[in-house]
């Protein structure tokens, strides 16, 4: 069966890290197996067509198997009034109803020197970040006056219930310990978060451990001991925030992939932005974005073996020392790209 994936390569340095990723996945599968299409998407479309996610983008997405998506974001240069790109992308988060973002944090030993982190403390990070994506203030009714402006913040119990079911699963097949973060000691939402949280994970296995932690504690618990934590499942604005934290444990921000998954297509992505200050240097990281797309092989596409082998390259090439500026090194996006697909074998 051909499989077809739409790629969103989006804005500033979206298109130079989807056509990395997608160089690395042709070089290990056929055109039987998946066939690509480029979809326009983002800041320059809104400038082009004046919509940031076209009805047609929308459709091919909905119509694929899956979606790669490199980023979007002019940084603040659209005009006053425009609508932003960032908001598109929450728009394809809803219509494809990925209320799940997965970003997994593993440091690589190799890295372990790039991370502002003493190396002796991410040598057994391994953490599952489980980020509810469709919910919360992102989604909430936004108003604007001259003088005022609210966000609402809005978590139903059964947006809590599936995220916190699909989080639990996740620890039940890793260490069994699952850590809910929330401002429970400030907010209405939060509270409720933590309510269904405990009995959504004691019903779905009662073995995982659940612990529930503030989340200003959980900002500084990150860094002093990154290896306690196993699964961490959180709302919308804290999972994109603490992610970001996260990152730097591997070493650089363009490391961290995602999948963005729930009730039908899924969207992989990498967590970093457009990076207006770097783009078409051709000197972009390009592993969050190929390490997405073996998460795509594997969840999506159901190419698990290919998903391991692109890992692995990636892994190599890190260890061969093939890296670009952020990651310490001289190459660039194309140098690097080259390397993990003469490690593919
Ligand atoms: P950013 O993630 O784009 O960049 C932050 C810093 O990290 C910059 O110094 C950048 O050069 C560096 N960086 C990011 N990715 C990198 C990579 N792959 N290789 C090397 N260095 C990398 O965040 P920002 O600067 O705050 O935002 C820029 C724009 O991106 C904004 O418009 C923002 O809204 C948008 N944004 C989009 C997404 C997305 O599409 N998923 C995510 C975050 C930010
Ligand atoms: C991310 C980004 C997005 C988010 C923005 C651009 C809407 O920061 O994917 O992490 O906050 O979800
Ligand atoms: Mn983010």
């Amino acid at each position: 069966m051909t499989h077809l994936v739409t790629v969103l390569g989006g804005d500033g340095i979206g298109p130079e890290v989807t056509d990395a990723a997608v160089r690395v996945c042709q070089a290990v599968t056929t055109a039987d197996q998946i066939t690509w299409t480029n979809a326009s998407f983002g800041g320059n479309t809104f400038l082009e067509e004046g919509s940031a996610f076209p009805d047609d983008t929308q459709a091919a997405c909905k119509e694929s198997s899956a979606v790669l998506l490199g980023a979007v974001g002019l940084g603040e240069t659209l005009p006053p009034g425009a609508k932003r790109p960032e908001l598109g992308l929450l728009e394809l988060r809803g219509a494809l109803g990925t209320f799940a973002n997965i970003r997994p944090v593993k440091p690589f030993p190799s890295l372990f020197d790039m991370s502002p982190i003493r190396p002796e403390l991410l040598e057994e990070v391994d953490i599952l970040f489980v980020r509810e994506l469709t919910g919360g203030i992102y989604f909430g009714e936004k108003t604007r006056t001259a003088t005022t402006a609210s966000d609402l913040c809005v978590y139903t119990e059964g947006e809590i219930e599936r995220i916190v079911t699909m989080a639990t699963e996740f620890s039940r097949d890793r260490r069994k310990k699952l850590t809910s973060v929330d401002k429970a000691n400030v907010l209405e939402t939060s509270r409720l978060w933590r309510e269904v949280t405990s009995r959504t994970a004691k019903a779905v296995c009662p073995e995982v451990e659940l612990e529930h932690l503030l989340v200003d504690a959980m900002a500084m618990y990150l860094l002093k001991r990154p290896a306690d934590f196993d699964v961490i499942v959180t709302e919308n604005m804290f999972g994109d925030i603490l992610t970001d934290e996260a990152s730097m444990l591997c070493g650089s921000l363009g490391m961290l992939p995602s999948a963005s998954i729930g009730e039908g297509t899924g969207l992989y992505e990498p967590i970093h932005g457009s990076a207006p200050d770097i783009a078409g240097q051709g000197i972009a990281n390009p592993c969050g974005t190929i390490l997405s797309a073996a998460m795509m092989l594997r969840m999506s596409l159901g190419q698990p073996d290919v998903a391991n082998a692109i890992e692995a390259a990636v892994e190599a090439t890190i260890d061969a020392k093939v890296l670009t500026p952020d990651l310490g090194g001289k190459a660039t996006t194309k140098e690097m790209t080259d390397a993990i697909i003469k490690r593919l074998g």
